[in-house]
């Protein structure tokens, strides 16, 4: 016996006219709701993925994603052979509090804006935050920790009080310079260091650009896989997503269906997370068809010092000779995510905008941080240790998949894809990868779920895995751990 849960799940905002940009979102949202507010009660049975699917007229694949994610946040739990059953609702209690507020107004309403981000935050959390195999992540293990902590220590020995006071938001002026400086040799782009602004890394930066350029119902192009932050972040700010395939070469404009875009968000160095390199010629089309449309680039170079290592091409923003290209940097990825600091070129026309925004939203980067920082690049340091990187990671790289195909070459086929910090294992056979990353994640092993990166339906299912900061003794150790769970869990 099971729940007849359609109109159950109608009463909680599950319904054609679709709130949510996925319907898998829409379908979960609705559930948890039954859920916390007892109308599916514990151990009480929900409808097979398949009659649910029928009776809400979707796709099975979309309930089964609903219910993985539902599996993961504890809602339900799932006994192999039986099916899936509402979990206790303890350690629930601050969706119940969310719920108060949103729809029984015991509090001032929250603002639509801050409802729409709470519908399109990320939906899936592993609630692991283990370093093996969490993809984007440099060789941590080899960041020159006395080195920066001697250049900090100048800083802090020569600190006059002055420098304890409120500094410049957009950044300190020798880091900027010192960036402008860096970007022109290891990347062949010119910019004046005011339009340097420095943030805490590519989500800041992408974050105030939204905010500076998205009305609700703004076209917005994005690739399709994307990184997932970035398209919930224009999902939140409501902008109309066209999502766009991409082939070989990058993203194709005759691929593009989209009537006055306001931005496009591309990764041409390394297309995330698929690894594709955008060709030079799509770079030229991309950027007239810009010019044309009146369309800004946003050109996220997360990695470029990882996928522009063997073959440099230039930049979109390199190209530009009409401000059309606002270009995110990171070193979050070079030197590793907890510094938070990355910086964006912003055209002219857009800086009083930005810099608006930014100054009514923070303050600035830890002034320590960024004299810190621009030393590190003035003295050639980061030089040297780029170098290190690199080398570091194509060496991990190759015990990766050799370890990988080992064990998993039934199960898996490797993306050989040259560029980057991470690789995707893609399923032989179609298979619920958000399950697959939970069942990891479990174990302490972390896996990205690929269908998790795609806009609206998932085209493929796999692992998306980062390498380069896993030790060589470890990576062997934690793949054949990985074996030894997946071997065990039903399939
Ligand atoms: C494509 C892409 N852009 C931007 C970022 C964010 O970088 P940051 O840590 O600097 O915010 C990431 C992080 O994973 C990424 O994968």
């Amino acid at each position: 016996m099971y729940y007849n849960v359609k109109n159950i799940l109608f009463n909680y905002g599950f319904g054609p006219k679709q709130e949510y940009s996925n319907i898998y979102m829409n379908l979960y949202n609705a559930l948890v709701k039954a859920i916390v507010n007892r109308d599916l009660v514990e151990n009480g049975k929900l409808p097979p993925s398949r009659v649910l699917a029928k009776d809400l007229k979707i796709s099975r694949s979309t309930v089964i994603k609903a219910y993985d994610i539902l599996i993961l946040e504890k809602y339900i739990y799932s006994v192999p052979g039986s099916g899936c059953f509402v979990a206790s609702p303890k350690d629930k209690k601050i969706r119940i509090n969310l719920n108060a507020q949103t729809e029984q107004g015991n509090y001032p309403r929250i603002s639509k804006r801050g409802v729409s981000f709470i519908r399109n935050i990320q939906p899936i959390k592993t609630g692991n935050m283990g370093i093996a195999f969490r993809p984007g992540l440099p060789p941590l293990d080899i960041f020159p920790v006395q080195q920066w902590q001697q250049l900090s220590n100048d800083y802090w020995k020569t600190i006059r009080s002055s420098e304890l006071s409120y500094s410049n938001t957009f950044g300190l002026e020798c880091l900027r310079e010192n960036i402008s400086n860096y970007l022109k040799i290891y990347r062949n782009i010119n910019c004046d260091a005011e339009q340097i602004i420095i943030t805490t890394g590519s989500l800041h930066s992408l974050f105030l650009i939204g905010n500076a350029l998205i009305n609700k119902k703004d076209g917005v192009v994005i690739e399709n896989p994307t990184y997932p932050h970035a398209y919930s972040l224009f999902n939140s700010l409501r902008a109309k997503i066209f999502s766009t395939h991409i082939d070989e070469e990058g993203i194709s404009v005759a691929s593009i269906k989209c009537q006055n875009p306001k931005l496009v968000y591309t990764t041409p160095s390394n297309q995330y997370p698929s690894g594709i390199k955008m060709s030079m010629k799509r770079r030229m089309e991309l950027l007239k068809w810009a010019n044309k449309e009146n369309t800004f680039i946003v050109e996220d170079d997360y990695d470029h010092e990882f996928s522009n290592w063997e073959k440099p091409l230039t930049s979109i923003y390199g190209l530009d000779g009409q401000e059309r290209v606002i270009y995110l940097g990171t070193f979050n990825k070079l030197l590793h995510p907890s510094i938070r600091m990355g910086y964006m070129i912003v055209p002219y026309y857009l800086l009083d905008a930005i810099r608006a925004l930014y100054e009514q939203s923070s303050r600035f980067v830890p002034p320590s941080m960024q004299k810190t920082l621009s030393t590190f690049i003035e003295r050639d340091y980061l030089n040297k240790h780029l170098r290190k990187v690199i080398e570091t990671s194509i060496l991990r790289k190759q015990m990766f998949v050799q370890h990988f195909e080992d064990k998993f070459a039934n199960r898996f086929i490797l993306e050989s894809n040259p560029l980057g910090l991470h690789i995707i294992a893609k399923d032989r056979q179609p298979f619920s990868d958000i399950l697959t990353s939970s069942i990891l994640a479990k174990k302490g092993i972390t896996a990205h779920p690929f269908s998790n990166y795609f806009i609206g339906n998932s085209l493929s299912s796999g692992l998306v895995m980062g390498y380069a900061s896993v030790n060589e003794k470890i990576i062997k150790k934690k793949l054949e751990m990985m074996h030894r769970v997946l071997d065990a869990a039903p399939r």
